[in-house]
């Protein structure tokens, strides 16, 4: 008999070529566990899901016919690797509203934010480089950062956001850039202070140390006024605001539409002086050549004319009454010796447990009562965090919410 593929051979024939970079990605017990999520009678306080109820279908099925009628040639041809010029230009209006300055040629268009987040891991990490992070911080960017092979250094948050009091020690280690998130945090659910951004910007430029600034959620804010972005600062800081003079500084802003539209759109930009989106666009073409076209010109169509703005106003309602109701829930039946964050905005709140206890081994106690949510160890890139938990209250109705915070405060009281 010739050759036979068994099982074993083409292990042998794969993974022993996996490039060493795969070895430290892994998936973890955890997302096995939460697989189980397809159950639908899971209560899930897991994912960072958008609310479905609130997803502007209408309009996208009708910026879908509009875009086929009118440019069907165009949207469903290859395009320009820095996005759909319309687009880019609709969001240097929109950010212009949230105080960030900027012109289109400062604009690249990704498939969402977290293929920026994979660019600029690309662009900037050697094998070995350290990555200064909040702690805890998105899994997503330690995923993407983590497959260029990078090492962390952390900065602990507390409820206004990173502690810069304890950034300088970190910064003075020399990493390479920091990754922030300033509103909303994912996962602590916490804001950075205006008080802190100013001195943020400052220790960047003191240290020469770019900053990777995420604002997934910056205009999902509940209450309070909006802070100014770190890109803002930073750029007033050196008197670089778009008009002035070209834009640079040491912030990329990374934004999304996939909470305030649609995730599905996968639609994300990256906003940089034109040398970085330069380079960046060229790393993006070994990636996906570019982001759907089609895609990026319903989210044109869609958010065009004002929508965005009022469909923002929209969600904003829905999702503070679904944070409102999950804090009502957590001070109902939460056992007094557990805290949690009070988000201004976002998706999500945070969890602290009793120092001793073990937020990975309540998983499957909690998923055995029908509630899902993910354990804080997986947002710690340095380790630690095992008595935290991330708790979404974007996706279930106020109702589902009640009922899934009583079963999770049973499972709580049970066997902490
Ligand atoms: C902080 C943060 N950054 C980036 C992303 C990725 O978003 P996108 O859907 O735009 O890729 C998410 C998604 O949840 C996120 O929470």
């Amino acid at each position: 008999m010739t050759d036979v593929l068994t099982p074993a051979r083409t292990q042998t024939l794969w993974a022993d070529r996996f490039a060493q970079r795969t070895e430290r990605m892994t998936s973890s017990v955890i997302r096995e566990l939460l697989k189980l999520l397809e159950d639908p009678e899971i209560i899930s306080f897991a994912g960072g899901l958008p609310a479905p109820e609130v997803f502007p279908r209408e309009r996208i099925e009708l910026a879908a016919r509009r875009v086929l009628e009118e440019h069907g040639d165009s949207a469903l041809q290859y395009g320009a690797t820095e996005g759909y010029r319309p687009l880019r230009e609709l969001l240097v209006r929109h950010m212009g509203r949230y105080g960030i300055g900027v012109g289109p040629e400062n604009v690249l268009v990704t498939t969402g934010a977290q293929q920026a987040l994979d660019l600029v891991g690309k662009l900037l990490i050697n094998p070995g480089d350290h990555v200064a992070t909040e702690e805890p911080t998105y899994l997503g960017a330690v995923q993407a950062f983590t497959s260029y092979q990078a090492e962390y250094l952390t900065v602990p948050v507390d409820d206004d956001g990173m502690r810069v009091d304890a950034l300088e020690d970190v910064l003075r280690a020399a990493p390479k850039f920091m990754y922030v998130l300033p509103n909303f945090q994912n996962p602590g659910g916490v804001t950075l202070s205006l008080d802190r951004r100013r001195r943020l910007v400052e220790l960047a430029e003191r240290y020469g140390t770019p900053v990777i600034e995420d604002d997934p959620y910056g205009q999902l804010r509940y209450e309070g006024d909006h802070l100014p972005p770190l890109v803002k600062l930073d750029a007033d800081r050196s008197g670089c605001a778009h008009g002035e003079r070209s834009f640079r500084g040491h912030v990329l802003y990374l934004g999304t539409l996939s909470k305030t539209l649609a995730p599905g759109l996968r639609i994300g930009w990256v906003v940089a002086p034109e040398e970085v989106i330069v380079k960046l666009a060229q790393m993006k073409q070994g990636a996906d050549l570019h982001t759907s076209t089609f895609a990026q010109m319903v989210a044109y169509e869609t958010a065009r004319g004002g929508f965005l703005d009022r469909h923002v106003r929209r969600i904003r309602a829905v999702y503070r009454a679904r944070r409102d109701v999950m804090l009502a829930g957590l001070q109902q039946h939460f056992p007094a010796s557990v805290r949690w964050t009070r988000p201004q905005g976002g998706l999500f709140l945070w969890v602290t447990l009793p120092d001793a206890a073990d937020a990975a081994a309540l998983l499957p106690l909690a998923l055995a009562e029908k509630v899902a949510f993910v354990p804080g160890a997986a947002f710690h890139p340095r380790g630690g965090g095992g008595n935290t938990f991330r708790l979404n209250f974007s996706y279930c109705t106020p109702d589902v919410i009640l009922e899934g915070i009583r079963r999770l405060g049973a499972v709580l009281r049970r066997h902490l």
